[in-house]
């Protein structure tokens, strides 16, 4: 295989230089961290998991109208996406409380959310990715209000074609963390989805048992990660070749 240009590496992938102009390599690796890099670990297999569960998942909302990076799969670990100028911000889309709103609201986890929340946060390391209002968005320029709108607009569709989605292979979608970026094509800009859709960007409970599986079983030492993750692709009916 050619060696690439690296372009980026961030905690679970690494992003090389693309054959053509416009275009990266997004690379998948076993590595897992929590706690903003305070618990870091390897779980074997999960870089090829998340790499078929995202080509899946980007497909599928692509079919549907959502624009995504997602180009097509190279290989086992490698897929070819369009390259974006990233908003710097995460969007995370809950249907059920967990995690840290049910840490920072004192609201039980599992409490069914009477209707679906988008909240933003700013993606800084250093800073612990902190919770941000539109407010803070604006100001600092991150994004402008009809980019946020457009934001919410397509969180909220994504939140309803793959809770539905889930749903039907008898997993509830609790939450899901999605990035965006900004695309050009002839002078236009777009807003497209980006980044990955898997286990460990989503909480993924089953719907008879509420038995967690997604990244939650490293996060919380639950054991059987891969196999969880593994058990995800299986119900999508995608599993790895090899
Ligand atoms: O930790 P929190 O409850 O805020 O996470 C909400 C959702 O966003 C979870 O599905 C989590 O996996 C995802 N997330 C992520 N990357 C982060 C923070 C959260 O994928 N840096």
């Amino acid at each position: 295989m050619t060696r690439r240009r690296q372009v980026y590496e961030g905690k679970a992938k690494v992003l090389f230089e693309g054959p053509e102009p416009g275009t990266l390599v997004q690379y998948f690796k076993d590595d897992a961290t929590a706690f903003n890099n305070k618990k870091k670990g390897t779980i074997t297999g999960k870089g090829v998991l998340n790499n078929r569960i995202s080509e899946y998942l980007m497909t599928r909302l692509g079919e549907v109208g959502i624009p995504t990076h997602f180009v097509r799969r190279l290989n086992m670990r490698e897929q070819l996406i369009k390259e974006v100028e990233i908003i710097p911000l995460e969007v995370v889309v809950r249907n059920v409380a967990a995690g840290s709103l049910a840490t920072r609201l004192g609201v039980a986890e599992g409490t069914m959310l009477p209707r679906s929340i988008v909240e933003f946060y700013y993606k800084n390391d250093e800073l612990g990715d902190p919770l941000v209002s539109e407010e803070h968005i604006t100001c600092f320029g991150w994004a402008n209000p009809q980019e946020i709108d457009e934001l919410m607009h397509l969180a909220l569709r994504i939140n309803d074609f793959l809770s539905g989605l889930f749903l039907g292979i008898g997993i509830r979608l609790v939450d899901f963390k999605l990035e965006f970026g900004r695309w050009w094509q002839n002078d236009e800009m777009r807003i497209i989805l980006a980044d990955e859709i898997s286990p460990d960007s989503a909480r993924l409970w089953d719907l008879k048992t509420n038995e967690k599986m997604d990244k939650d079983r490293f996060r919380r030492d639950l054991g059987n990660v891969a196999e969880a993750y593994q058990e995800v692709a299986r119900r999508l009916g995608i599993l790895p070749e090899g």
